[in-house]
């Protein structure tokens, strides 16, 4: 049995937890407010859902899903996500996070910055181009002609490999990017990004076209 350690429980947050709990996966989910705010979502998710603090979703989880507002990177437990796999679906969009420079001039990546909050983590990239609805809706089985593809990158061969499985799973190839120095080329309004639905071709087409400052 493996469980998902989500922290967020948004509209990206609670969508990966309908698909992972239809998949059998047991989920632990988090968000700012408590997880008595949480008992609609539990109730709707089933017995394999439980709501708990952000650190004990994070304790409980095998791997971890980070998808809260990036302004709140600082906040996501360090400890208890030591040496897990986490997928960060953060996107930055300045009008909600305010201005960081080193975004905005080229110099990191939204999930860099996140691996450099878990240091002892394997953070790789995952969900950040897919709108949140289309996670439960878009999935089809490997093989199928056409079916949509999402982009990963990590530092870690191992983040990159599950994350890989996950997206198999919830029905979408997978294009690698690579280490995540190189993860802008997926980030907020890159071809890649903006494209919507994309076949692994067409991924890796709009993610070579992709500039590094927009
Ligand atoms: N929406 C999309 O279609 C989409 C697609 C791809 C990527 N993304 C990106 O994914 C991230 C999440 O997006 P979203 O649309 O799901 O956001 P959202 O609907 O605003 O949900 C954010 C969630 O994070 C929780 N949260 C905030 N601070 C937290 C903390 N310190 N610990 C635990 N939970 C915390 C919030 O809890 P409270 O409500 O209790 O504050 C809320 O449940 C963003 O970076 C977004 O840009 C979004």
């Amino acid at each position: 049995m493996t469980t998902i350690g989500i922290i967020g429980a948004g509209h990206i947050g609670s969508q990966i937890a309908r698909k992972a709990v239809g998949l059998g996966y047991d989920v632990v989910i988090s968000n700012s407010r408590g997880p008595e705010t949480l008992a609609d979502l539990v109730a709707e998710l089933g017995p394999r859902a439980k709501a708990a603090v952000a650190a004990e979703a994070a304790e409980a989880g095998d791997f971890a899903v980070v998808t809260v507002p990036f302004k709140n990177l600082e906040q996501v437990p360090v400890q208890p996500l030591a040496g897990k796999v986490v997928i960060d679906t953060n996107n930055y969009y300045w009008e909600r996070d305010g201005h960081i420079a080193v975004l905005d001039e080229g110099q990191a990546t939204v999930s860099g910055l996140l691996q450099e909050h878990l240091p002892t983590s394997k953070v790789a990239k995952g969900f950040n181009h897919i709108r949140y609805t289309d996670i439960t809706t878009d999935g089809t089985p490997a093989g199928t002609p056409d079916r949509r593809a999402l982009a990963t990158a990590s530092d870690s061969p191992e983040a990159a490999e599950l994350v890989t499985r996950l997206y198999d799973e919830f029905g979408f190839d997978t294009v690698n990017v690579g280490p995540l120095a190189g993860s802008w080329r997926v980030e907020r309004d890159r071809p890649a990004y903006a494209a919507g639905r994309q076949t692994a071709a067409e991924l890796e087409a709009n993610l070579a076209k992709a500039p590094r400052t927009i």
